[in-house]
């Protein structure tokens, strides 16, 4: 089969490789019919994930098809649409029993394109298939679903109910990529009185007002926190979120927050950030920080199904998989291009899985 394999800081190709087999009696093996690239995949080919071995197939997003099944597997069949979550999770562990899947202690968490070949492929071996692949409701096309792997639960888990979002709440959101941006999305799920968007990007800005921003502050021209004080009668925000992984947005996320605010950390940092508890202790500021545990898949598919959440938005470019090497130059040059997520579509997936709604209106009709 052909796949997307790293091949050490800076290289990348588009490969034959073997096709994956069941290794052990929980794996699944996958047809890919859907699957996308994260900021993620460009950190590893940076260099900057060095568990990451050359070699590895990259890819930790996907919808696709059961084509085998494991002789442990019970609640799936050959033929079965699934979501395949960024993180696994072994389902017998401490922290996979907390649903804390990110954490998981026996072999899980985030595996894929990472310490086992990946999901950018044309198939793919899926291990513990039975707690961490989620059933694709019939009617849903892989792309109302493919989100949900990774940036959607992300967001939501590590940003909106960590930072406890509350209806009425100033929401200020530092970083407005794919990660900000789904925090935005799913924020409005509780609410908020008001929802700013703070980037040095305008084209980012202007994707959050299609998201669901009220205000946008480009903080390389403008004073973000002098805005959002003034925004906020002098308090500052109820929630911040820090949604790009440096220092300096950390930091500012710690300064515009009201006394009692919450500030959650999504970004992830490479290099230390200063914590200014001679500031922070009095104004009784709660900081927390998270990895995913895309423990919130299920509850999203619901609102995608019920209309109540769209993450089609973010598909902003379509490339068949056989032309994934493109689609990373597209999605890594996204100042130019305004990629937010480029979709990698199989050339064997049947047309039902982008065609289930219009069947199923049909079916309504009749
Ligand atoms: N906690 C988790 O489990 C988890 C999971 C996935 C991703 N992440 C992290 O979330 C972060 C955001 O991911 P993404 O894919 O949206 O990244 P991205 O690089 O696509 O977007 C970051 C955004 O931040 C903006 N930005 C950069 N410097 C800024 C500054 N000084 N002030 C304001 N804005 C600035 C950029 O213009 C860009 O729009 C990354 O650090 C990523 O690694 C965390
Ligand atoms: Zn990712
Ligand atoms: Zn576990």
């Amino acid at each position: 089969m052909k796949a997307l394999v790293y091949h050490g800081p800076g290289q990348r190709s588009w490969d034959t490789v073997t096709d994956p087999t069941i290794i052990d009696p929980t794996d699944i093996v996958v047809r890919i019919d859907s699957s996308t690239i994260c900021g993620t995949d460009l950190h590893i080919l940076k260099g900057d994930v060095p568990d990451c071995k050359p070699g590895t197939v990259l890819g930790h997003e996907a919808v696709g098809t059961v084509q085998e099944i494991g002789a442990n597997v019970s609640t799936l069949a050959v033929g079965d649409r699934v979501l395949m979550s960024c993180v696994s999770s072994c389902g017998r562990c401490r922290y996979c029993k907390e649903s804390r899947y990110g954490q998981c202690l026996g072999g899980g968490g985030w595996i894929f394109g990472n310490l086992i070949d990946g999901l950018q492929a044309e198939y793919a071996r899926v291990p513990f298939a039975d707690n961490s692949v989620y059933k694709v409701p019939n009617g849903l096309n892989d792309e109302q679903v493919l989100f949900l792997a990774d940036i959607l639960p992300t967001a939501y888990e590590v940003g909106v109910l960590n930072g406890v979002v509350s209806p009425g709440d100033v929401v200020a959101i530092v970083g407005a990529g794919p990660i900000g941006l789904a925090a935005i999305l799913t924020a409005t799920l509780y609410t908020p009185g008001r929802i700013i968007a703070i980037d040095l990007a305008d084209s980012r800005l202007e994707s959050a007002l299609r998201f669901g921003a009220d205000t946008t502050i480009n903080n390389g021209r403008e004073d973000a926190l002098a805005q959002v004080m003034e925004l906020t009668d002098g308090l500052g925000a109820d929630v911040a979120f820090e949604a790009v992984g440096v220092a300096q947005t950390f930091e500012l996320a710690t300064e515009l927050i009201r006394p009692c605010g919450r500030v959650a950390n999504i970004g992830v940092h490479g290099k230390p950030a200063t914590l200014h508890l001679e500031k922070l202790w009095i104004r009784d500021v709660t900081v927390t920080t998270g990895l995913v545990d895309t423990y919130t898949i299920p509850r999203l598919m619901k609102l995608v199904a019920s209309g109540r959440l769209d993450p089609t938005i973010f598909a902003t470019h379509r490339f068949a998989l056989g032309d994934t090497m493109s689609a990373y130059d597209t999605f890594a040059d996204a100042a130019n291009t305004n990629a937010l997520k480029v979709v990698l579509q199989g050339s064997e997936r049947d047309s039902s899985s982008n065609g289930h709604i219009s069947a199923s209106v049909l079916a309504g009709a009749v």
